[in-house]
């Protein structure tokens, strides 16, 4: 993380967490923004017109606001939003600290964090109810290039092959990614965690739905869970504005929604480096993705 981060670590550390709060954990771009939009539906008896009128981050905050590259997507996304209503202060508090208004939010809270579980308050699992998604490292990594050229305009030159490099060694906002997943994996029998894949999302949305409802003690038909599955499809969610924040016409956030994509991008030399710096390392753990046998 930024060095500018170590003051907010510690508070965020200690942090209240209540029982009826909702965590979503992630390493970015892992399908955070979709299972956001799916488990805040799911709470609030899918009201789909406040979820149409308010942006995504004010109704589901993100925790660690406060490190670069979020700042950076913070005021890009602030240009297209400013009619925040009741929201207001919730996320979209430019210079006070997220953790900050999260604290003061009133319940119950839905807070988004890239975070690994280890930089979480201790309490957390045995708390509240949390939700991680995992995606295979190298869609992750390939998003998260374009999502750098996206929030920093004076990175659009950077070749993907540089990015592939500060990504394995390590260098990136929230990396190591390998370990921040095994902090989940290796909960993920803990009745407070719902462990899933990003590439589980893609293959069956519904099924995920249930399984998430099940999760959360919600209780929808099958004509719910369709219509739900329908309003998060890739194309709906890439014309959503409340979710899905452009920045010229090139990259959003919402991008390409694929598994496997990753081998456009890859050279054989990268192809085998990813074999050692994930393929492998996820055997040693066990680790079961669906994409990686
Ligand atoms: P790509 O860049 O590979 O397309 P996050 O929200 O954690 O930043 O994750 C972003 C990734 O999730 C992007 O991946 C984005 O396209 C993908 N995504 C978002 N909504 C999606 C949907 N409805 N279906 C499939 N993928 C989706």
């Amino acid at each position: 993380m930024p060095g500018s981060f170590k003051k907010h670590a510690e508070h965020i550390y200690n942090m209240n967490v209540r029982p009826d709060d909702i965590w979503v954990i992630t390493f970015p771009r892992s399908g955070t923004t979709w299972i956001q939009e799916l488990i805040w539906l799911l709470e609030n008896d899918l009201d789909y017109e406040t979820a149409k009128q308010t942006p995504l981050f004010a109704r589901f905050p993100m925790l660690e606001t406060t490190s670069q590259i979020p700042d950076v997507a913070f005021e890009l996304i602030k240009m297209n939003f400013m009619n925040l209503g009741k929201f207001q202060g919730l996320g979209a508090a430019a210079r006070v600290p997220s953790w900050e208004s999260i604290e003061r939010a009133s319940s119950p809270r839905f807070i988004k964090t890239h975070l690994p579980l280890s930089m979480l308050p201790p309490r957390l699992l045995s708390t509240a109810r949390v939700v991680y998604v995992a995606r295979d490292p190298r869609d992750v990594v390939v998003s998260y290039f374009y999502l750098h050229k996206m929030v920093a305009r004076n990175l659009c030159k950077l070749h993907f092959h540089h990015f592939w490099e500060a990504f394995r060694r390590d260098l990136l906002p929230w990396t190591p990614i390998i370990a921040h997943t095994n902090e989940a994996w290796v909960q993920r029998h803990h009745p407070n965690l719902h462990f899933l894949f990003y590439e589980d999302l893609i293959k069956d949305l519904p099924k995920e739905i249930k399984r998430i409802s099940s999760f959360l003690g919600r209780n929808y038909s099958e004509e719910q869970t369709k219509q739900l599955a329908h309003h998060l499809s890739f194309d709906n969610l890439r014309n959503n504005k409340t979710v899905n924040n452009t920045v010229g016409d090139t990259v959003q956030f919402v991008r390409k929604g694929e598994a496997g994509g990753w081998k456009e991008h890859f050279d054989s030399k990268m192809e085998l480096q990813a074999e050692e710096f994930i393929v492998k390392r996820l055997r040693d753990l066990n680790i079961k993705y669906p994409t990686i046998s």
